[in-house]
């Protein structure tokens, strides 16, 4: 029998060096996720004696955490706009700076009873933030995963029962029509950049999260579907580091656009792009 505090410092030792930022920490997080109590609920339990299956599991978690698997997907589980998304090998592990695109598409000026699609949902991160914030905006997440729209499905459930779920690639969501905005954080990763990503998240994310042909593809297919906005309405995306100003320069040059903005994420990397459909094109 092992004590909680000699059990966390033995999976904080097999985590240093690692990929982990803060093994200490993660290692107290992988062991509250098993004994279902929070960080806090452990700190109260230092002294408590874990059974022995309970450690094994804790060991075995803390092996596929040393050797890359994201803690995500270990514990089923990631904290995102202060809501709790389950999350598996199906959806990408929603990231901090999507919460500004989430800023960004709440501080529009739209409609009280905005129609609002998020395209890619993944895990549901974005749409069910949004109408959870929003209840009277009526809002679709759409994707062309059914794996991660079955995930979504659930999350949906517990966070925001009204959203409506589209398994639907990304022209034929928009052409759904009637939208005040159109949200997304499409996969932007260039799959022949080997610096882009690091070798854990290639690995265990799925591909059709993360990849896009030169990294633009998805994007550009973005901006083009846009025909089927209305004049008015806005298109708020994510886009990878270094790819602001090409997308922009592209949107300037569809001329389906008028107004156009650039805002950068606490890093200080160009993070969103927000376009508004203009009268002309189409
Ligand atoms: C980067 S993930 C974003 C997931 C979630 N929105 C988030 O921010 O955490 C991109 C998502 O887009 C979906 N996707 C990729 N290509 C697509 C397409 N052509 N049409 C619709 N969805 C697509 C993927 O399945 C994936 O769930």
């Amino acid at each position: 029998m092992t004590r909680v505090r000699e059990l966390v410092e033995q999976g904080r030792r097999s985590l240093v060096g690692r990929v982990v930022e803060a093994p200490g920490r993660e290692a107290a997080r992988l062991l509250a996720h098993l004994l279902g109590t929070g960080e806090a609920g452990l700190l109260a339990r230092d002294g408590e004696t874990v059974d022995a299956t309970i450690a094994d599991r804790f060991l075995e978690l803390v092996a596929r955490r040393a050797a890359g698997e994201p803690a995500a997907y270990l514990t089923g589980e990631r904290e995102f706009f202060g809501r709790r998304f389950a999350v598996d090998r199906r959806v990408l592990v929603p990231r901090p700076e999507t919460e500004h695109l989430v800023e960004i598409a709440l501080a529009l000026p739209l409609p009280d009873r905005a129609r609002v699609l998020d395209v890619g949902t993944g895990s549901g991160a974005i749409a069910l933030t949004l109408a959870a914030e929003r209840p009277a905006w009526r809002v679709v997440a759409s994707d062309r995963s059914l794996g991660a729209l079955a995930l979504a499905r659930g999350n949906a459930q517990a966070l925001a029962p009204g959203v409506a779920l589209v398994a639907a690639d990304l022209d034929a969501a928009l052409e759904l029509g009637g939208f005040d905005l159109v949200v997304s954080n499409p996969p932007y990763v260039d799959p022949e950049d080997e610096t882009a990503l690091s070798p854990e998240v290639r690995a265990h994310e799925p591909p059709l999260a993360l990849f896009a042909h030169g990294g633009l593809a998805v994007l550009e297919r973005l901006l083009a579907a846009g025909r089927a906005l209305r004049p008015g309405a806005y298109l708020a995306v994510e886009v990878g580091a270094g790819q602001a100003a090409a997308l922009v320069e592209r949107a300037r040059a569809g001329g389906l656009y008028d107004e156009l903005s650039v805002s950068s994420d606490l890093a200080g990397i160009e993070r969103d792009v927000v376009l508004r459909r203009g009268a002309r094109g189409g």
